[in-house]
């Protein structure tokens, strides 16, 4: 477990990001990385609305990498809605692809980008869509992972933050998130152990790749230090 030091208040973090996202001719794309209940989302959304809020207009938007979980239909008839959430359960190819649109489509041309509805566990097609917006913060599992067709999303990122924390507060987090979601206590715990948390370690593996570790802490965001 990496070691916690320099204190990153959101500003800070905003200030840069919007530095670097000027000088770039097309539009920028942060990519968000860390293990399942990291706070991946929560981040992102702080990190949009500051953005937003500084610059007095709708300049950031975020592009989940949720969007591309393959549709439950398609899961079941490979038997593979228990293991939802792992790599293979995603549509990777077209989240390549709309990482390249969402790029080179110039700014002011609409992208629709698909969203994840927890409620249902199903994506929505063009959930949201970018047209203005300058900054697009894609976020998810698996932005560093060097496997497969996975492994070409790092290029097409300009930067990547990867969220840190304790395996111990994922555990109590998604526990808490399964049941929930309708799962009995039981039946939680056994998709915790059998697939969050392998995922979870995975996607540790990718850490070294980001640009920036943060370890989040009351409330705070921290530089992680190796
Ligand atoms: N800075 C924070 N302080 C306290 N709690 C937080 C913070 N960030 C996230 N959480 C809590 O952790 C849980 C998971 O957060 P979030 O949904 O943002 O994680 P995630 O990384 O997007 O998860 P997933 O990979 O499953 O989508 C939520 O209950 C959220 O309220
Ligand atoms: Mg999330």
């Amino acid at each position: 477990m990496t070691r916690t030091s320099v204190e990153m208040p959101l500003r800070s973090l905003v200030a840069h990001l919007q530095i670097r996202a000027t000088g770039c001719a097309r539009r920028y794309v942060l990519g968000i990385a860390g293990p399942p209940g990291a706070g991946k989302s929560t981040l992102s959304k702080s990190i949009r609305n500051e953005l937003n809020n500084r610059a007095g207009r709708m300049c950031a938007e975020i592009a989940p990498m949720d969007g591309f979980h393959l549709p439950n239909a398609v899961l079941r008839t490979t038997n593979d809605l228990e293991r939802k959430g792992e790599p293979h359960t995603f549509d990777v190819a077209a989240y390549l692809d709309a990482l390249r649109r969402l790029r080179d489509t110039p700014i002011g041309e609409p992208v629709p980008w698909p969203t994840f509805d927890r409620a249902i566990e199903e994506p929505t097609p063009a959930g949201v869509v970018f047209d203005r917006h300058e900054i697009a913060i894609t976020e998810g599992n698996y932005l560093l992972l060097d496997e497969g067709a996975w492994s070409g999303v790092r290029d097409l990122l300009d930067e990547v933050w990867y969220l840190d924390v304790e395996r111990e507060v994922i555990e109590q987090r998604l526990l808490r998130r399964h049941i929930r979601g309708g799962r009995s206590a039981d039946a939680a715990k056994i998709k915790v152990h059998d697939s969050d948390l392998p995922n979870a370690d995975l996607i540790a593996g990718t850490r070294d790749r980001a640009d920036l570790v943060l370890r989040q802490r009351g409330g705070r965001y921290y530089a992680a230090e190796g």
